[in-house]
């Protein structure tokens, strides 16, 4: 067998402050602005210093579902992709957002050359998705990735951060 047939895509649930992780690439959920804030997006910018503002000021933002990268200067992994996850409206285009995010997180990171990369409860702090909701749509979206992009070895950690957030993949993880 090659190493390409060894080197599955693989998913797991930690709960962690994801500042600490030590892979390729962390997902921060930041804003449209991509100029820090509170939760995770200021955890990440405390952690990987000056030098990731600095960076993001150059980036003129970005689209609500979309992603851009960085390096991740300070931190132990070596890149940070940002996205900007939907404020949870209860409307239909809140999932679709939501999935665009993973999906092209997921993108980015295969285009970049990233193999383990780790996520965060994409806008389930300040922006208000319901934790379950937010849970299931991101583990459906991870697992059609995964399907379509079988032989290319992408390490997925889900930083869980809080009981809650741990209990609900453990709910929706069947399957994985
Ligand atoms: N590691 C892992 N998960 C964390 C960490 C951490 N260090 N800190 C918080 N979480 P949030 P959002 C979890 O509010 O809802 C910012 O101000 C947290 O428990 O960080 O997408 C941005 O600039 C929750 O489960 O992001 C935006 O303005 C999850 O991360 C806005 O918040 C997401 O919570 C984005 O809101």
């Amino acid at each position: 067998m090659s190493d390409k047939t060894v080197v599955k895509n693989r998913i797991k649930f930690i709960t962690m402050d994801i500042t600490g992780f030590d892979g390729d690439c962390i997902v921060n959920a930041a804003n449209n602005s991509l100029l820090g804030g509170g939760g995770v997006d200021g955890a990440i910018h405390r952690a990987a210093g000056p030098e990731l503002l600095q960076e993001c000021r150059t980036l003129n933002g970005c689209r609500t579902g979309e992603a851009k990268i960085t390096k991740g200067y300070r931190l132990k992994a070596k890149y940070v992709i940002h996205t900007v996850g939907p404020v949870y409206s209860g409307s239909p285009e809140d999932p679709v957002l939501l999935e665009s995010c993973y999906r092209n997180c997921l993108e980015l990171a295969k285009q970049s050359d990233i193999h383990s990369i780790a996520f965060p409860a994409i806008s389930t702090g300040v922006y208000g998705y319901p934790t379950e909701d937010a849970a299931q749509v991101a583990l459906k979206t991870i697992r059609k990735w995964m399907k379509m992009n079988s032989e290319y070895g992408m390490d997925i950690t889900i930083a869980c951060f809080n009981e809650q957030t741990e209990k609900a993949y453990e709910k929706y993880a069947q399957g994985l």
